[in-house]
């Protein structure tokens, strides 16, 4: 009976305690040790302060693995990319694919562009008496409705951005017909999510007016369609590995295009490398995924966001693109020290010059993926990574992670009591 009440999870006050107090209290819920709530209170480099201030209820920070992807050239510039997740052989995937792509476009490397940082904020009317004239009506006094949601953002206003044009369209929902209704808004530097919901909500009490509706809805749509990037690559197939390797990428482009099963995972392998860098940058990266899928399946069937072919000079080409919603200003961008060292050795200021590495980064990380699959296979590289994690799990540290997870490999047994097996025989050692 004691332990129930102990493990209830109604905390009231929880939010208002400090970071040790609340650790206290999942300390006895959990049952954690000594060591563990030490290791919570490790914030690493993410200072407390900070920490509280981005999210609620801290009682720690997760660190993950920050690498960098090199060998990257985009537009004939030459980056190193900072990636952050928990995936062995992504960032060696993204770095040799780069390095072979390094010759694409006659030595520019990747070719990446990113259309203006559109985003859509949308303003969902129920119970418009007629919802035809009522559109007009909203289109009619577009001027004003700009000029309504551009006086919530000067500085944006002044920096050349702001709400720039208005859609309306009339949907039906099981509920009743809806007016729903767009503020196009350049957001220049921004992801934009404030800056567009802080709009659609100063707009929309004037929309009722105009309506005779009511407003249920006021927030950005993810599915950016006018904000997207596109990266692409020319490359003689002597530098990919041969026309054999080159032909079999794109049958492989060919099989995720017929067959959603291989689409999503096709997609999947660019996110890979899309979502390590909005992690390493700190961008909303839930955004950004739901967006691209959105965007995959627009057709009404769910496709590849890339494909590759052999042009008619037998060259391999491949072609990216995809909706990305990314900032280098404001947010956990500013606030997260990683993120604005991340940004720094990209070198990139602009949103637009961050959408276009992404991109390519996406492109390079499929193209690996791609030609692992139709060659070697992708789990001779993985499981040499793999096994090294397996080492460490086992207990391994130092130089026995290595000699662990090559002794595991040369036997051809990667697994965790294999390496428990070696590690007790080396600790005897
Ligand atoms: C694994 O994280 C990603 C791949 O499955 C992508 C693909 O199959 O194209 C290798």
């Amino acid at each position: 009976m004691q332990a129930d009440i102990i493990r209830c999870s109604r905390l009231p006050g929880f939010h208002k305690m400090t970071i040790d107090e609340k650790i206290n209290i999942v300390k006895s819920w959990a049952n954690l040790s000594d060591d563990e709530v030490k290791l919570l209170k490790t914030f690493g480099n993410l200072d407390p302060k900070i920490a509280e201030a981005m999210v609620e209820n801290v009682i720690g920070a997760m660190s993950y693995p920050l690498g960098i992807a090199t060998n990257f050239r985009v537009n004939g510039k030459d980056y190193l990319v900072p990636m952050v997740l928990e995936e062995p052989s992504v960032i060696a995937a993204a770095s040799n694919a780069a390095k072979m792509l390094r010759e694409a476009n006659d030595g520019n490397g990747i070719r990446a562009e990113a259309s203006k940082q559109l985003m859509i904020g949308q303003i969902h009317l129920m119970k418009v008496p007629s919802p035809h004239s009522a559109a007009m009506e909203i289109i009619n006094r577009k001027e004003e409705l700009l000029d309504l949601a551009n006086s919530t953002s000067q500085t944006l206003v002044k920096l050349g951005g702001g709400a720039k044009d208005i859609e309306v369209r009339i949907i039906e929902t099981k509920r009743g017909v809806c007016l729903a209704v767009h503020l196009i808004i350049d957001v220049i530097d921004a992801m934009g999510a404030n800056i567009v919901n802080t709009m659609t909500e100063a707009v929309a009490p004037y929309l009722e007016r105009i309506a005779g509706g009511e407003a249920r809805l006021r927030i950005l749509s993810n599915y950016a369609i006018y904000r997207l990037a596109k990266a692409w690559v020319r490359v003689d197939p002597e530098h990919v590995g041969g026309r054999e390797v080159a032909e079999k990428v794109a049958d492989a482009s060919a099989i995720a295009e017929a067959d959603v099963f291989r689409a999503v995972t096709h997609n999947k392998g660019i996110m890979n490398g899309i979502i390590a860098v909005a992690l390493a940058t700190a961008q909303d990266h839930r955004a950004i995924e739901a967006g691209a899928h959105a965007y995959a399946a627009r057709s009404g069937i769910y496709k590849p966001l890339s494909t590759w072919d052999i042009d008619a000079h037998g060259y391999l080409t491949g072609v990216l693109e995809v909706p990305l919603q990314v900032g280098t200003v404001g947010g956990a961008i500013k606030t997260h020290p990683i993120a604005q060292i991340a940004l720094k050795i990209l070198g990139v200021k602009t949103a637009r010059e961050l959408a276009e590495i992404m991109a390519a980064v996406g492109l390079a990380q499929n193209f690996a993926a791609l030609k692992a699959l139709v060659t070697t296979g992708i789990q001779l590289g993985h499981m040499k990574l793999h096994a090294k994690n397996i080492a460490i799990a086992a207990g391994a540290r130092g130089e026995l992670i290595d000699i662990i997870a090559e002794e595991m490999i040369k036997e051809g047994r990667i697994s965790f009591s294999k390496a428990v097996e070696l590690l007790k025989k080396y600790l005897k050692q």
